[in-house]
């Protein structure tokens, strides 16, 4: 039997963990981040990122060494491109070639990957593909966390990827949904991701800067607390702190945004035709702030569990996991 696959999404606020056997999601878990081991983004300490995934795992009895992990965003650029038709070769010296506006250093600290979105036909110059580069020092340093915390790496792919895996399966199972637009929208932390795909291929995400760290901010600031202590109050609804007007006030400018991201999108893509939108991430257990997104936006919201495997249905808060789950899909 083949080793179970386990995803791991290290989000901002949460990780996420879920484990894949042979195509079946068996078990998930979801657990808070200490505080300050991520600040702005990033991780503040890999021994204590390390020890705190090994606890994770053994304590939710995570079966399984290998690893899918989503690339941190902002470390990773992923861009579609459309270039002449050439040889796996060609396109490999070629890369680094594409991407010179985004290489900050030397093209050696990096690795460049690609895929054929569509495959060329015989009569075909071009060649549609989505190429991706990140650091070496973020693969290395990944690798090397997970590591010490008992996992081997074997996937490391961005979140959008991951979406993109789970339209693809769904896809597989609903064909004649196969090739629709998609809209995901991630209600995080840091911030509120917007993502619109064109069947599995993700066409544009517009992030927006509110999240759930400026509920825990005004929340903290009516309680006189600091934002990690208010944040952990916010997940237990104390005293119904997410009913407090300020916190109504950030529902909205999150709605907002959100609305303003796919009317863009329609306006861009005027053959679209959005009937739905699918809500995940921890934001998606607030529901004044659901209540607000569906007044606003035109597209009907629905569960992204409709897009994960079957297996899938039986996780609490399958919102937190798409992620996670798309990982294990690669
Ligand atoms: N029960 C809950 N009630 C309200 N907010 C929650 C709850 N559970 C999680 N959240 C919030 O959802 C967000 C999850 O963010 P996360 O997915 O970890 O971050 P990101 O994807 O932006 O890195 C955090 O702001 C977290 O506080
Ligand atoms: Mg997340």
């Amino acid at each position: 039997m083949a080793q179970a696959t386990i995803g791991v999404d290290i989000g901002a606020g949460e990780i996420k963990m879920v484990t894949n056997s042979n195509g079946v999601i068996q078990k998930a878990a979801c657990f808070a981040m200490p505080r300050d081991l991520i600040k702005d983004g990033a991780i503040q300490s890999d021994a204590a990122m390390a020890a705190h995934l090994k606890e994770g795992g053994r304590k939710n009895r995570m079966k399984g060494r290998d690893v899918a992990a989503a690339v941190p965003r902002g470390s990773m650029y992923v861009h579609r491109l459309t270039v002449p038709l050439m040889t796996a070769e060609q396109l490999e010296l070629n890369l680094p070639y594409e991407f010179r506006d985004y290489l900050t250093q030397d093209k050696s600290h990096y690795f460049f990957d690609y895929y054929i979105v569509t495959p060329p036909k015989a009569e075909d110059k071009t060649m549609d593909i989505m190429a991706a580069v990140v650091r070496k020092e973020v693969v290395q340093r990944y690798g090397r966390i997970l590591n010490r915390a008992g996992y081997r790496l074997r996937t490391f792919i961005p979140e959008e990827l991951a979406y993109g895996n789970l339209i693809r399966s769904h896809g597989k199972r609903h064909p004649e949904e196969a090739g629709k637009d998609y809209c995901i929208i991630d209600l995080g932390h840091e911030s509120t991701r917007v993502h619109l795909f064109r069947g599995d291929t993700i066409e544009v995400t517009r992030v927006i800067d509110t999240g759930g760290k400026d509920i825990d901010l005004v929340i903290g600031k009516v309680l006189g607390v600091d934002p990690y202590e208010a944040r952990m109050l916010k997940h237990e609804n104390k005293d119904d702190v997410l009913s407090l007007p300020e916190c109504a006030v950030i529902y909205s400018a999150i709605a907002v945004e959100i609305m303003r991201a796919i009317n863009f999108y329609g306006f861009n893509y005027p053959e679209t035709d959005l009937e739905k939108a699918y809500l995940c991430g921890g934001g998606a257990k607030v529901g004044l702030l659901i209540r607000q997104i569906r007044e606003m936006i035109s597209p009907q919201l629905d569960g992204i569990v409709q897009l994960m495997p079957d297996s899938a249905r039986d996780i609490i808060d399958p919102f937190l996991y798409p992620v996670a789950v798309g990982l294990t899909l690669q």
